[in-house]
């Protein structure tokens, strides 16, 4: 397949996003005119000198930037118009349903309220809803580098909010945090009805890949890609079809890998796991969902077949009832057989 008819492929298929912190979709035009606009200062002259700084050589690299974008992020306009924006760009890659994660800690902490943050978040969803025909859950995440009694507040701050929270997630800097550490809160979150998914081996081991199913019962997985170090954890990922919300962007960018052609996906393929294309945070990452896509597909040298399964798997690894999922894997078969 030619790369060009590859890429017309993927710009022409419906797909999903499941793994996209929307903190990470802050362009650097946006952060200087929030800065700007809340009087917040940064240590950057110009937008130009943001995107020059997003060099980095690992995830912490990266969080320590990305904590402090985030303090741009003050009043719910903010979070309405950051939302927004990405939900936009969204529409562009023909993404039909979007699954979002929010870090609340990293807002509760600077004193913004959890009303404040999640009012923007899902007023912005709603319009994407009605006006772009997009489909969302929101999915709060935990900072897995603070405690577990932290993340046992922030579940207890949501409380009021749980008609507009679908899941939890675990995310932030992961060596040394395994998710056993979570284990209580996310049996908390199973019995309140939410989804449970949760970042794992990225850099972390298999083994936090195997505690995040075993200890957290997660739904999901995100990242994962160490998990093919482990034969049995391979075994049983494709045994019962665990998705994988894989990001090759922000492996590259975060040196998970050293070249786009290391990137997992399609050994993941191979081995019958459900693997998933994401843009994690694009706007930190050089890219959102359809330049993940091509930048894999032409490094990996995707089949056609593989990429409509990629697509088709971020419908059926969303949390979209049965019938949903049904009506979009359909809608995706048509668009993969026009011509
Ligand atoms: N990994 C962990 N935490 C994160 C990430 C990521 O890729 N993006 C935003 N928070
Ligand atoms: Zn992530």
């Amino acid at each position: 397949m030619s790369p060009a008819a590859r890429h017309a492929l993927i710009e022409r298929l419906p797909k999903a996003e499941l793994h996209l912190h929307i903190e990470g979709s802050l362009e650097p035009e946006m952060l200087f005119a929030l800065a700007e606009r809340n009087g917040v200062e940064i240590p950057f002259a110009s937008a130009e000198a943001v995107r020059a700084a997003y060099d980095f050589s690992n995830l912490q690299d990266f969080l320590d930037i990305y904590y402090q974008g985030m303090s741009v992020l003050v009043t719910e306009q903010d979070f309405f118009d950051l939302t927004i924006a990405y939900l936009r760009r969204a529409h562009a890659d023909n993404v039909r349903h979007v699954e979002i994660f929010f870090d609340p800690q990293g807002h509760t902490e600077r004193g913004i309220a959890f009303a404040t943050v999640i009012g923007g978040i899902a007023r912005a969803l709603d319009e994407g809803q009605a006006r772009l025909g997009i489909t969302h859950r929101l999915i709060m995440c935990f900072l897995r580098h603070l405690s577990e009694e932290a993340a046992q507040a922030t579940l207890d701050e949501a409380g009021p909010f749980l008609d507009r929270i679908d899941g939890v997630g675990l995310d932030s800097s992961e060596v040394g945090h395994p998710p056993s550490k979570f284990a209580r809160v996310f049996a908390s979150a199973h019995d309140l009805g939410l989804h449970v998914t949760a970042h794992a081996g990225e850099e972390g081991p298999p083994e936090y890949v195997h505690q995040a199913l075993h200890q957290l019962h997660v739904e999901r997985i995100d990242h994962g890609n160490r998990a093919l170090e482990d034969a049995d954890l391979v075994h049983h990922l494709a045994r019962d079809q665990i998705t994988l919300t894989v990001c090759p962007l922000s492996n590259l960018r975060l040196c998970v890998i050293d070249r786009m052609e290391h990137s997992p996906v399609k050994a993941m393929l191979e081995h019958g796991l459900k693997a998933t294309i994401n843009s994690d945070d694009p706007a930190y990452f050089g890219g959102y969902v359809n330049d993940n896509f091509r930048a894999v597909a032409d490094a990996l040298d995707l089949s056609a077949a593989q990429i409509v399964e990629l697509c088709e798997n971020s419908f059926s690894g969303s949390f979209l009832p049965e019938a949903e999922k049904a009506r979009l894997i359909a809608e995706l078969h048509v668009a993969a057989g026009a011509a």
